[in-house]
């Protein structure tokens, strides 16, 4: 494994597919230079919800967060690339929208709390990215290729 072969789970949350920001989001990842490994257009039932966000299982907010997460149909996706997981968190910007820094997703595209667009694993969580993967994907669903302009994005591809 290479170094830039990191990968970090990434969904759009339901409220991103109904305001059509699929493309937007999926467009700001790739033009980043990192690569598309997997993606799953689904709606999350509610055992899936429960176990991704079972961290929270004991805050105030959970049964609610389970109930947005499981309202619509959301993006599931695996992105690769150098450091992923901390430069998609990067990119996302802070939980809550309204104090996101203008660039990153959040604070470009959301306004609320509840509702911020996107979710990303967290690179402060030791290993909560390959937890994710392996909870939305089977490792057959996940494509191993070279994306062409890898030599122009890394310097040592
Ligand atoms: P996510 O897991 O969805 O990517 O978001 P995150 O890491 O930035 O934030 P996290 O702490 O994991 O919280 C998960 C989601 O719960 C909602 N939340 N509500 N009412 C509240 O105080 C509260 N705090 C968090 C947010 O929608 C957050 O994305
Ligand atoms: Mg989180």
């Amino acid at each position: 494994m290479s170094h830039h072969d990191e990968r970090t789970f990434v969904m759009v949350k339901p409220d991103g597919v109904q305001r059509g920001l699929v493309g937007e989001i999926i467009g700001r990842l790739e033009e980043r230079g990192l690569k598309l490994a997997a993606a799953k257009f689904m709606q999350i039932d509610q055992d899936l919800a429960e176990q991704h966000y079972g961290e929270h299982e004991d805050k105030p907010f959970f049964d609610e967060l389970v109930a947005f997460i499981t309202s619509g149909p959301v993006m599931a996706m695996v992105w690769e690339g150098a450091d992923a997981t901390r430069q998609v968190r990067q990119m996302m910007g802070t939980t809550d929208p309204k104090e996101a820094q203008p660039g990153t997703i959040r604070g470009d595209l959301g306004l609320d709390l509840g509702q911020n667009v996107i979710h990303g694993s967290d690179h402060e969580d030791e290993g909560a990215n390959e937890r994710e993967i392996e909870l939305f994907f089977d490792e057959d669903e996940l494509v191993d290729y070279e994306r062409a302009d890898e030599p122009w994005v890394y310097e040592d591809a």
